[in-house]
């Protein structure tokens, strides 16, 4: 019964919900984001040159960290140096819905980005994808 219970204990400290600080890990995944985005945003105002295949891998990544914040809002995990809203946890079925429209945007601008010819074929993708991270903030971000 003892090993039993190390074992789960042992294997389910190994998993990513379970991290040791949610908090820290879900923003260190936003910092990131906003490190991605702030990149394409640049080049779709103009402000760095625009490349097909450097947006593309960008575009790519940001569907890569679309997958990975939302497990490191665990329960219990409003304590602390956190902006999240306690609507997260109020408002699950709200906070899931807003959690997939961003992910099914951003899937888009992966797909968009993919195949554009120049940046104003990714310019309403990327847009509608900000709005997403936008939507989720004013709901369920403080300030
Ligand atoms: C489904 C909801 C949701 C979506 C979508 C979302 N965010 Fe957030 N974001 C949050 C919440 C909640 C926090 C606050 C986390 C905390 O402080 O614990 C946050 C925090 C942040 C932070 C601050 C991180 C820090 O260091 O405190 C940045 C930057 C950020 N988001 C960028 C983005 C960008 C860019 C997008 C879109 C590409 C995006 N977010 C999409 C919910 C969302």
């Amino acid at each position: 019964m003892k090993k039993l219970l190390l074992t789960v204990l042992c294997c389910s400290a190994l998993s990513p919900a379970l991290a040791a600080d949610p908090i820290a890990a879900r923003q260190q995944v936003f910092e990131q984001y906003k490190k991605t985005v702030g990149a394409m945003g640049k080049m779709v105002k103009g402000d760095t040159q625009f490349s097909q295949q450097e947006f593309a891998k960008l575009a790519a990544h940001l569907d890569e960290l679309a997958q990975q914040p939302w497990q490191y809002f665990t329960p219990g995990s409003t304590k602390g140096k956190t902006d999240a809203k306690p609507e997260i946890w109020s408002r699950p079925a709200e906070f899931k819905a807003a959690i997939d429209k961003h992910k099914a945007e951003v899937a888009k601008l992966k797909a968009t980005a993919a195949s554009a010819q120049s940046v104003s074929d990714v310019k309403a993708q990327f847009g509608a994808t900000q709005q997403t991270c936008k939507a989720c903030h004013d709901q369920f971000r403080a300030d």
